[in-house]
């Protein structure tokens, strides 16, 4: 099997014009992977409505790999229901883009990574606290 030693002209792409780049400041869930104090970081923020991704956008501090795979991660979550999006992966994420080489493999963990924390911070934001049963009855009486 040959290996890739150039990126492909997907990564080209994303790298050079990366979409959906951004913060969004009233997210429904935020996720970061990396160590921000030390080294490559990414952010990644969503909207959902009706347990679906409407909107996701993310900052890196990377290089060109971690740009592509973060830019093409968003394009692949959005419109996708939160257990769809969850199930991305890293190999995923690569096959989409044609490949990387492999010394830069490690760079779409950060995409992935920081996706799925979004999601996971999520559903720990909307998670229904069942023990508290009388909010949710007055609340269900409210009609909200
Ligand atoms: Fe560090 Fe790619 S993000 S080498």
């Amino acid at each position: 099997m040959s290996q890739t030693t150039a990126y492909t002209a997907q990564v080209m792409d994303h790298a050079r014009s990366p979409r959906n780049v951004g913060h969004l400041p009233d997210a429904d869930g935020t996720g970061k992977m990396g160590d921000p104090s030390c080294g490559d970081f990414a952010i990644v923020t969503i909207k959902v409505r009706n347990g679906q991704i409407t909107q996701c956008k993310f900052l890196v501090r990377g290089c060109g790999a971690a740009i592509a795979t973060c830019s093409m991660i968003t394009e692949m979550a959005q419109g996708k229901t939160l257990a769809q999006a969850m199930a991305i992966t890293d190999q995923d994420v690569l096959a989409a883009l044609g490949g990387l080489p492999p010394a830069k493999e490690h760079c779409s963990n950060l995409a992935a990574g920081a996706l799925h924390q979004a999601i996971s911070d999520y559903w720990e934001r909307h998670r229904a606290d069942l023990r508290d049963w009388r909010s949710m009855y007055q609340r269900s009486q409210a009609g909200l």
